[in-house]
C-alpha cells in the first residue's frame, strides 16, 4: 500500500470503535441517501452476478444496510481496526482488509460497487487509476455509487473522533469526476447534490453510474 494509505489506515485504526458507535444509526435520519443506496442495491440485484462490493466499508454499517436490501455484499477496507469492528458488528457478512487501488477481484466479477466517503482519501492524481480498476471488476451494466463532499480542495485532518490523527481528505468536484467516469466506460445515471445539514461544511455529492 502507498505511504498515504498506510497513514490513513493508522488513523482509522485509532478511531474505528468510536466511529462505529457514533455513526451506527446515522443512515436512519438520511432518507435521500437511503433512496440512492436502494437504487444501487436494486440495480446490482438485477445483474444476478457476484457480490456488490463496498470499497472503504469502514465498520460495515452501509454494507449491512445493503445486505438488508437482499443483495449479496462484500466489504473491503485497508484499516484492520475498521474490519475488526465490521466483523464484530456484522458477523454474518464478508469483510477483508484491502485497498480500492488494488482490488483482489477477478475482472467482471462484481455486480456493483459502492465507494461511500472513501474515495475522499485518494489523492486526485490517482483517481483515474481507481476508476479504471472499478471498470475492470464490474460486470457490464454494473452500477457504481460514489458519495463525497463536494468542493475542490485538500484537507489535512489532525483530530477526528476525539483522537489526534494525521490523514488527508479531498473535497471533489462532481463535474470533474463525471468526466473521469465517462473516460473509464461509465454512463452517468444521476448526479445528486444535497445541501449541507447542520454540522456539515459543504454540500454532499452522489454520483450513480453504470458500466457500459
Ligand atoms: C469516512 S470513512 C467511511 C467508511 C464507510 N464507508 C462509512 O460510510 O461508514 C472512510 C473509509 O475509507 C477507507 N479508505 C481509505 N483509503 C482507502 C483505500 N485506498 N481503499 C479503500 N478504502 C479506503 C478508510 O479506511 C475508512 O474506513
Amino acid at each position: 500500500m502507498e505511504p498515504d494509505v498506510l497513514a490513513t489506515r493508522a488513523a482509522y485504526d485509532l478511531v474505528a470503535d468510536r466511529y462505529a458507535d457514533l455513526l451506527r444509526f446515522e443512515l436512519d435520519g438520511l432518507p435521500l441517501e437511503r433512496a440512492l443506496l436502494g437504487a444501487l442495491a436494486e440495480l446490482a440485484r438485477s445483474n444476478d452476478a457476484g457480490p456488490l462490493v463496498d470499497v472503504g466499508c469502514g465498520p460495515g454499517r452501509i454494507t449491512a444496510h445493503l445486505a438488508s436490501l437482499g443483495v449479496p455484499v462484500r466489504g473491503i477496507d485497508p484499516s484492520p481496526g475498521m474490519i475488526a469492528a465490521a466483523r464484530r458488528d456484522h458477523p454474518s457478512l464478508a469483510f477483508e482488509v484491502g485497498s480500492m487501488e488494488r482490488l483482489d477481484l477477478a475482472d467482471r466479477s462484481a455486480a456493483g460497487i459502492l465507494a461511500w466517503y472513501s474515495l475522499i482519501h485518494i489523492p486526485p492524481p490517482r483517481l483515474e487509476a481507481v476508476l479504471a480498476e472499478f471498470s475492470c471488476v464490474l460486470v457490464p451494466d454494473g452500477p457504481l455509487l460514489l458519495a463525497f463532499q463536494a468542493g475542490n480542495e485538500k484537507r489535512r485532518i489532525t483530530e477526528a473522533y476525539s483522537s489526534r490523527v494525521s490523514l488527508d481528505a479531498y473535497r471533489l468536484d462532481p463535474a470533474v469526476l463525471t468526466e473521469m467516469l465517462s473516460r473509464h466506460g461509465f454512463a452517468l445515471v444521476s448526479s445528486t447534490r444535497r445541501e449541507p445539514r447542520e454540522g456539515e461544511k459543504t454540500a454532499q455529492a452522489f454520483l450513480l453510474a453504470s458500466r457500459r
